[in-house]
């Protein structure tokens, strides 16, 4: 089928939707929803024979829904209808959630049902399970939807429900002197990573995002107990919660401390070394060991590594090379493995040329850790989506295994043609071939795990449910295997030879030599994409590669 998506971005959703379309032969273009008229011109340009809408902010107009099939992907259970569905369904605690596909009418919601798929609730944050759960049962009732029109005398059901309304910052408020910690971080879950929860800190108000439990501090009821790294701890009448993430007035969202730089009167708690606290507290960099195998998690929001983190990682990983294991796993963060340097920050810096600089240079840092880890082997289980050097930085571990329906966005050209670094150009050309490692940088596309195997990019894909079980198994095979001083003594060679054919420091410096001219040269387009992309900027236009209806030479097929 030809297919066209209107959405209002390619988002994960979408990008999951696009490349499992794809990957059973339907024919996919993409139109932002931008304007009713630019639609209808898609529209006419592509002749789908079905229009989805999987991530909409607004109608479909009649112009189209009257004439062609529009399916609108809908976060909520057969009945439900209207804004902040998930919000809601979070914030009311529901037990068990699911996705709609309806075909779209006049009003929003409401049109007959294409098909539906439901989920049990986790308590975790509204992006996650939509990056998770919403995702995979969309998924799923886009498939059935898409197999029911290819198939004869499908009737979808007219189901009758209410509207809900958006939910507002009233609905969201925290009573600091009343309510819970459990009420607190379902409100806070509820609004991340957007809009978050607006309030008020240090006097001055903002938006609260990225809420971690507490289990030990206490204090007066919505005062602020301390600081620890980037995030800082406030008291509620039960316990206290800790605030990863802040948004103030007119600016991007950042790191709490870095967002009120007052943070740093605050006193310091921090965590003595890297092993999993008892309690509940916010701990971003996590070593647990089990079977002769050392896994390293990183939590950091959004999978976005700065400076300072990609320096503290890599010091957790020097140390975790000390520890006697035979295998080192590097387990990212639950949503995403890493989606490279940290473009908030890096907007936020006085210099973000020089900030850029010294992030990509601590990214390169953790991948050359890896790269000369001589006393482990090592895995990057890859469960969560990674985008642009997150995916390289992965490939930098001796095995990469990566849980089936991950979105791996592995090119940087998305970033205003950044050149791209984390030792791409020494860990590529090998496994994919030199004209493979510029294919997948031209590419632009997301791919999928299995594409990604397929290719040789990745070394295994692992079913999605028990990922994390199956990734411990295998390390501790890996471990225990008899062979293991052999293999570690050809690894060393390995890396002796390839140094010894050009050293790491070369690469580094040819790649570093493209990024400088990125980040300090005549061309702006990095620094502009950067600020679009952090200020969430809306799209003026569909990319190319993304609007295949669009490209000179498109012709319908016959
Ligand atoms: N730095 C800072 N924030 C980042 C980030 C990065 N490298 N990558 C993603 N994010 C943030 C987004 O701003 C967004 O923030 P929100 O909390 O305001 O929603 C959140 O992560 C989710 O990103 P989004 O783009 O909505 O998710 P997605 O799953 O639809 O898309 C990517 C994933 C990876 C394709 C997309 O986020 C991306 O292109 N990221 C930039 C990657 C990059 O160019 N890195 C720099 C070069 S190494």
């Amino acid at each position: 089928m030809r297919i066209l998506f209107i959405t209002h971005s390619f988002n994960s959703l979408t990008q999951r939707l696009y490349y499992e379309l794809v990957a059973r032969g339907h024919e996919i273009s993409i139109e932002f929803d931008i304007a009713d008229s630019v639609s209808e011109e898609a529209v006419s340009l592509f002749r789908p024979d079905l229009i989805i809408a999987p991530f909409l902010k607004r109608a479909i107009p009649e112009s189209i829904w009257s004439r062609h099939l529009c399916l609108v992907v809908h976060p909520g259970i057969v009945g439900d209808r209207g804004p902040s569905a998930l919000d809601w369904a979070i914030q009311n605690g529901v037990q068990e959630w699911g996705v709609t596909v309806l075909q779209a009418e006049a009003e929003m919601d409401a049109g007959p049902v294409w098909a539906s798929a439901r989920f049990l609730m986790r308590p975790a944050r509204k992006a996650s399970i939509y990056r998770n759960e919403v995702t995979e049962a969309a998924l799923q009732a886009v498939l059935a939807a898409v197999d029911r029109k290819s198939a004869t005398g499908f009737v979808p059901e007219r189901v009758s429900g209410q509207a809900h309304a958006l939910m507002r910052q009233s609905d969201r408020a925290i009573d600091w002197q009343a309510d819970s910690s459990a009420a607190i971080l379902a409100k806070l879950n509820a609004a991340d990573g957007f809009p978050g929860v607006a309030d008020e800190l240090f006097g001055q108000p903002c938006h609260l995002f990225d809420a971690w439990p507490e289990g030990l501090l206490k204090g007066e009821p919505g005062s602020l107990l301390g600081r620890r790294e980037t995030a800082i701890c406030r008291a509620t009448v039960d316990g206290a919660v800790w605030i990863g993430h802040i948004k103030r007035p007119g600016s991007i969202k950042l790191p709490a401390t870095q967002a009120f730089p007052e943070a740093a009167e605050l006193p310091a708690l921090p965590l003595s070394g890297y092993r999993k606290s008892p309690m509940p507290t916010w701990q971003d960099i996590v070593y647990e060991e089990a079977a002769g195998v050392g896994f390293l998690s990183f939590e950091f929001y959004n999978g976005a590594m700065s400076t300072a983190q990609c320096q503290r990682l890599t010091e957790a990983f020097r140390w975790a090379t000390t520890q006697p294991t035979k295998v080192i796993v590097l387990r990212g963060g639950s949503d995403f493995w890493s989606n490279g340097i940290h473009l908030n920050t890096i907007e936020a810096a006085e210099s973000p040329a020089d900030e850029s600089w010294a992030n990509i240079n601590a990214i390169d840092d953790l991948a050359e850790a890896i790269l000369r880890c001589e006393t482990q082997l090592t895995v990057a289980a890859v469960g969560g989506n990674t985008g642009a050097g997150g995916c390289f930085l992965a490939r930098a571990a001796d095995f990469v295994w990566v849980r089936d329906g991950a979105v791996l966005n592995p090119h940087y050209k998305n970033m205003g043609n950044l050149f791209g670094s984390e030792f791409w150009t020494y860990l590529l050309p090998p496994r994919v071939g030199e004209a493979g490692a510029k294919a997948i940088m031209r590419h632009r596309l997301p791919m999928s795990a299995k594409e990604a195997v397929e290719l040789a990019f990745y070394d295994a894909c692992l079913p999605a449910p028990g990922f994390t079980v199956d990734v411990a198994r295998r390390a501790a095979e890996l471990a225990a295997a008899p062979d293991m001083a052999e293999r570690l003594a050809a690894k060393q060679a390995k890396r002796q030879a390839d140094e010894a054919i050009k050293p790491l420091a070369a690469y580094r410096e040819d790649e570093l030599k493209e990024m400088r001219r990125n980040f300090y040269g005549f061309d702006p387009s990095y620094h502009v994409a950067r600020y679009h992309f952090v200020s969430r900027s809306a799209h003026s236009w569909t990319p190319r590669h993304l609007a295949r209806h669009r490209d000179l030479d498109w012709k319908i097929p016959e």
